[in-house]
């Protein structure tokens, strides 16, 4: 069936509950403009502030946003310094918001990496976003696909060893239990911004068979109307699951 052909989506269909975004584009925004690049990832913190925002206003349940790689940890240390000073910053500055914005907030990836300090503004700030209902918001940190699919197949092994687990019990429901994104629902669509093609180890499992939009804009220009596009996109997608079209 041809993307013409196909009936009205209803509501449900046109937007996803559950959007993932690789914020990717701070530096090259910075060098346009002679800048530092730590004012690109300002300017990008910013632009993730717009997009939280925006995703709730258009109904999204679940917002996952790809803030810092499992391999950005290998940037030169003044890079990753800005980067964590940021994530500081900006995790006390916002809660107030996230919290009368109804925003739950969970951070998914190795966070203990970051030291003690930036654990315990994480913890604090999931803390007192518990109560968020109108969206869900994963900030990836620290997070690398592979990492975390290991972490949980070395989980299987612990309860094999200890307690008991038959190697035929494990299951791709009961693997996913193990994975950080436990109680979540797969991302139906994967945003990229700034031209790049590629996942770059992130939600490996989770995007089997999420939607993919590509879009030119560098993160720290995006905007709600691009978010929109971006949905307007996935809108005339036809999702077939492996299952024949009709
Ligand atoms: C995305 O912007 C932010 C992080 C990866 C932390 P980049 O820093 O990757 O920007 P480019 O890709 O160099 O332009
Ligand atoms: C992916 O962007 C990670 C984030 C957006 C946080 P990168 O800029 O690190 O990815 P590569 O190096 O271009 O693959
Ligand atoms: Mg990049």
């Amino acid at each position: 069936m041809s993307a013409a052909a196909k009936p009205a989506a209803t509501l449900a269909d046109a937007v996803p509950v559950h959007v993932g975004i690789i914020m990717d584009g701070n530096g090259r925004w910075a060098a346009a403009r002679g800048l530092p690049r730590a004012l690109g990832h300002k300017a990008g913190a910013e632009a993730a502030r717009r997009a939280i925002e925006a995703a709730a206003e258009a109904g999204i349940g679940w917002l996952t946003l790809f803030a810092f790689s499992s391999e950005n940890w290998r940037r030169p240390a003044d890079e990753v310094r800005d980067l964590t000073g940021l994530m500081r910053l900006y995790l006390r500055s916002e809660v107030k918001t996230l919290v009368k914005e109804g925003i739950r907030l969970r951070i998914i990836g190795e966070r203990e990496r970051f030291g003690p300090d930036l654990v315990r503004a994480i913890d604090q700030a999931e803390a007192a976003t518990a109560e968020g209902r109108r969206l869900n918001l994963n900030v990836a940190l620290s997070y690398g696909g592979r990492a975390e699919i290991v972490a949980a197949a070395r989980a299987a092994m612990q309860q094999a060893l200890e307690g008991g687990l038959q190697p035929e019990a494990l299951d791709e429901a009961s693997f996913g239990r193990l994975l950080s994104t436990d109680g979540m629902p797969d991302p139906d669509l994967i945003i990229r911004t700034s031209g790049e093609q590629r996942l770059s180890n992130f939600l490996l499992w989770q995007s089997a068979y999420a939607e993919f939009v590509f879009q030119d804009v560098l993160w720290p220009d995006y905007e709600a109307r691009h978010l929109a596009e971006a949905i307007g996109e996935f809108a005339r997608r036809e999702r077939r699951y492996g299952v024949r079209a009709a």
